[in-house]
């Protein structure tokens, strides 16, 4: 049996989203109402319900502040794109999801990579982030919680990135496709909720929290109270014009889902991801050479590894073939997230499959071992 650690919840079947949300799109192809084109930007009612679900006093939003996406990569990719010009810098975190670079690097755009401090629960390194930056930065991207980290900011912690954003008039895209996927203790805060002169784009979509990612729904949250904005707003609806949105029946299911999947639901998922968590923390720290850093939220568990302690393993890339060749157990080296000498697992297969997947990384361990 081969066991993927890849970041799809859907892929064993244990991760089912609510009937719900699967209602909710029947009813809206059954209709007929929405088999025309959809306007670029979005639908308007899907706009509506996504502003009313993501307002907040200190973050007002109205329709015309969302701006539907294909899928959060959709929403990443305009972000990266209408804020960064050829030649400008952008702000990304180390170890990070990897597409962020791939968007900036084929728009020209200079990636510098601020360094996330895996003792702090993975806090930004602020005085390495104010380092790299210069005139030329066009843009700060923070992911929380985190892929690949699993970890989920304090607000005193979000308030000194946008206290580093308001000293130098550095624009924020705060990447929030896991928001509210905590774990017990922890609380999820919006970055836009905490600021009034910040301008935030907030990405988000359906993907993770109501485990749909072929759905393919994303979107961009506007947040800009002081209208410094305006010009980027115009080059999101341009942008948008490129592909005309995400499928139309699908956003037409958004006002429902949001209204009717109870909040019971997601609790649950998250106890299930926190539980998985937790059995493969205690499973990986029993292995000598392993080293797990505890999450916070979202579906990832990123684990060190102690390269001395293996006699024929020289690289976290070293330790991603041999493992997948000797125990088909796929997990992704931590180079994939610019972060060599660690490995990433994701907490979403069935218990059964976490436990025969640690099982035989701790034997392959033990093989390998000095
Ligand atoms: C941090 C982060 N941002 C964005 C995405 C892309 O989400 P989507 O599947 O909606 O395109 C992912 C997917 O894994 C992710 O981990």
């Amino acid at each position: 049996m081969f066991v993927e650690f890849i970041g799809d919840p859907t892929v064993f079947g244990n991760f089912k989203t609510h009937p719900v949300v699967v209602e909710a799109v029947e009813e809206a192809i059954r209709s007929y109402a929405f088999n025309g084109y959809p306007p670029s930007v979005g639908k308007s009612r899907a706009r509506e319900a996504i502003a009313k679900k993501y307002s907040h006093p200190q973050a007002p939003l109205t329709a015309d502040d969302v701006v539907m996406a294909s899928g959060c990569s959709g929403a990443v990719e305009m972000a990266i794109s209408v804020l960064c010009n050829e030649g400008q810098n952008i702000l990304l975190p180390r170890p990070g999801f990897c597409l962020y670079n791939t968007v900036a690097g084929s728009r020209n755009v200079e990636t510098r990579l601020y360094n996330l401090l895996a003792e702090k629960n993975w806090e930004a390194d602020i005085d390495h982030m104010e380092s790299l930056i210069d005139q030329n930065t066009a843009a700060i991207l923070i992911n929380n919680p985190s892929n690949p980290c699993g970890s989920n900011f304090t607000k005193t912690h979000l308030k000194a990135i946008l206290d580093l954003c308001e000293r130098h008039k550095i624009p924020l895209i705060s990447d929030e496709i896991y928001a509210d996927m905590v774990f017990s203790g922890q609380v999820f805060t919006s970055t836009a909720t905490l600021t009034s002169t910040v301008p935030i784009l907030t990405l988000s979509g359906l993907a993770k929290q109501w485990l749909v990612p072929g759905w393919r729904i994303g979107w961009i949250l506007i947040n800009d109270r002081n209208n410094v904005f305006e010009n980027v707003r115009h080059g999101l609806f341009a942008l948008s014009t490129l592909i005309n949105g995400p499928c139309a029946p699908l956003q037409a299911a958004i006002p429902k889902i949001f209204a009717e999947v109870p909040d019971t639901y997601l609790l649950t998922v998250n106890k299930q991801l926190e539980t998985n968590a937790r059995i493969v923390e205690s499973e990986l720290n029993k292995v000598a050479g392993l080293d797990v850093i505890t999450p916070q939220g979202a579906m990832y568990i990123m684990v060190k590894l102690n390269l001395e302690t293996f006699a024929d393993i020289s690289s976290d890339a070293d330790f991603y073939h041999k493992l997948k060749w000797e125990e088909s157990v796929e997990v992704l080296p931590g180079e994939c997230f610019a972060y060599p000498g660690t490995i990433r697992l994701v907490i979403t297969p069935p218990q059964d499959k976490l436990r025969i997947a640690t099982a035989r990384i701790a034997a392959f361990c033990e093989r390998h071992r000095k």
